[in-house]
């Protein structure tokens, strides 16, 4: 089974990409390879972030590693907070402070279309190898739901009466930005695997 390192220290995203890759790929986490630190993510466009953490892992372990970053568009607000959307409310600023922020900055607005979008960044064999998945929702007027984690509570997926806090992961997994991105990473690396033989 092929091993990748999976640049994050945010155990929720392990926990969806593990839910996915689970049996076919080997991820391993930050921690179980004693790699500490703050993982560097200053560019301003996911890919450029992506890539950015990946590279950071390559350069400490040599080995095939991926990293993703997500960004949260809404329309009404020209994409915002996008590639800003961890530190949408402020440095080391909490998923309660963001979700307030997004809330009162979208008071009123009638059009509440987002999208969430992840970039996953592969570095194998020291080359790097980019993918994305894409989600379409609208944020809700208020939070509900406690699983999940980040902007969950106030993501209505299109087709769903529920936000992704109210799914169980599986069922976030099959729709979710990240469960796309992911799946499609692993088509590539079976892909790949098949091109071998
Ligand atoms: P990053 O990819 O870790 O930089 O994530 C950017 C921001 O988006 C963070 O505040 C995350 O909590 C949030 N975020 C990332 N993925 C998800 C998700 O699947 N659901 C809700 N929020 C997310």
């Amino acid at each position: 089974m092929k091993t990748l390192i999976f640049a994050t220290n945010n155990k929720h995203k392990l926990e969806e990409v593990r839910n996915v890759l689970d049996g076919l790929v080997e991820v391993q986490s930050l921690k179980e390879i004693n790699l500490a630190g703050d993982i560097p993510e200053t560019a301003d466009t996911l890919e450029g972030n992506a890539a950015q953490k990946a590279e950071w892992i390559f350069e400490r372990t040599g080995k095939d590693c991926f990293a993703d970053d997500t960004g949260l568009e809404v329309e009404a607000l020209d994409g915002a907070p996008g590639v800003y959307s961890a530190r949408y409310a402020g440095e080391n600023c909490s998923f309660a402070d963001n979700v307030n922020k997004l809330l009162a900055a979208m008071d009123g607005k009638t059009n509440r279309k987002a999208r969430f979008r992840t970039v996953i960044c592969l570095i194998e064999n020291g080359e790097k190898h980019f993918f994305e998945g894409i989600v379409n929702g609208v944020i809700t007027d208020g939070g509900s739901g406690d699983m999940g984690f980040g902007y969950d509570p106030i993501f209505l997926p299109d087709g769903y009466d529920v936000t992704f806090a109210e799914m169980p992961l599986d069922e976030k997994n099959k729709i979710s930005h990240r469960g796309i991105v992911t799946r499609k990473l692993l088509e590539y690396l079976k892909q790949n695997e098949n091109n071998k033989k």
